[in-house]
């Protein structure tokens, strides 16, 4: 009902909308109109009310709900069914447990993350309001080999998605995202299959959005930042999820019909962080030194080591360093 009256409200922004015609249309109480208007006032929403006139929208909050996103989505599938919440320990852990039962293309987004996760075991500070916390439901008819494919299409839709506010980002291969030097966005891509099957993928993005420097923890302080330490800008967190899902819905659709990431790689290469850098590979058990020299089609980093030595690496359990700082 909340978004019936709100709907009403945004076709209307220039003139009062009254009570009664909501009423009226809407086959509920005046008295359950007033207490509806009153929960959007509190979900942040500036709404006039005045006496015999009515109730008209002056302003909408910059909050993740399916309303508020819709707004600037083109999407035909991804982001279609949004599952909005004010906290979650995980986006992902959420996913995962609704996945089976969710349509592709389903999100999952939290206003907050009390234990956020992060690639490797590490965890993620996802603090209330400030960044985007997201999770988005694939189910990709595919081997899991091409999986990691996946998080390259991420990668690239966010970077696409910051150009359209014009903010430079670079892909620090396989899944952050840096601005100046720094991190500002991480994807963490899980699925669930057997040998030759894809059950499901969840791919998790942290963005950070609208932090201060005093958000962000003192111990990643070097190599972590937000969009808005780095740029000045206060991005509407809103406007840049339906960028990033349209971007995103486009990218996959290639990856989807042709089994092919070519444009995705386009981008990665075009705004990468990594390629003609000397990096430290870091796997589990050993560092090697090399240079980061190309892309390969498939989105796997071509390293040459330091011995002459060239190999195409796919991101499982690998990190990558410069050789004396982050990237
Ligand atoms: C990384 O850089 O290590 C990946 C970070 C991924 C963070 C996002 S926030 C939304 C989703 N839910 C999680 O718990 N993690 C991912």
């Amino acid at each position: 009902m909340k978004d019936k009256i709100l709907q009403l409200l945004r076709e209307n922004t220039d003139s009062f909308v009254s009570g009664q015609s909501l009423s009226d249309k809407l086959g509920v109480s005046r008295t359950a109109i007033w207490k509806y208007i009153n929960s959007l006032k509190e979900d942040g929403y500036e709404i006039e009310s005045i006496s015999k006139k009515g109730h008209r929208l002056i302003s909408t909050p910059d909050i993740l709900n399916y309303e508020e996103i819709k707004e600037h989505l083109h999407t035909n599938i991804i982001g279609r069914n949004i599952l909005y919440y004010q906290s979650l320990d995980s986006t992902n852990n959420k996913a995962k447990e609704i996945a089976k039962d969710s349509i592709h293309g389903t999100v999952i987004i939290s206003e907050e993350q009390t234990s956020g996760r992060g690639r490797l075991g590490r965890s993620w500070v996802a603090p209330k309001l400030k960044g985007v916390w997201m999770s988005i439901i694939l189910k990709p008819d595919t081997d899991p080999l091409n999986i990691p494919k996946v998080t390259q299409v991420g990668a690239a839709a966010v970077v696409k998605a910051l150009q359209q506010f014009n903010i430079a980002a670079q892909v620090k291969w396989p899944n952050d995202i840096i601005i100046n030097g720094k991190k500002v966005c991480g994807i963490l891509t899980e699925m669930s299959g057997e040998l030759n099957v894809v059950n499901y993928v969840i791919m998790g993005i942290g963005i950070n959005v609208n932090m201060d420097e005093n958000e962000i923890s003192r111990d990643i302080l070097p190599t972590a930042t937000s969009i808005k330490i780095e740029t000045g800008i206060k991005l509407k967190r809103k406007e840049l999820v339906s960028s990033l899902l349209n971007n995103f819905e486009l990218l996959y659709k290639e990856f989807e019909s042709k089994g092919t990431i070519d444009e995705t790689v386009k981008i990665c290469k075009e705004n990468s962080a990594l390629i003609g850098k000397d990096v430290r590979i870091i796997s589990r058990s050993k560092e090697t030194l090399g240079r980061a020299i190309d892309l390969s089609d498939d989105g796997e980093l071509v390293v040459q080591y330091n011995d002459g030595n060239i190999e195409k690496i796919i991101s499982g359990e690998i990190s990558i360093r410069g050789l004396n700082s982050y990237v």
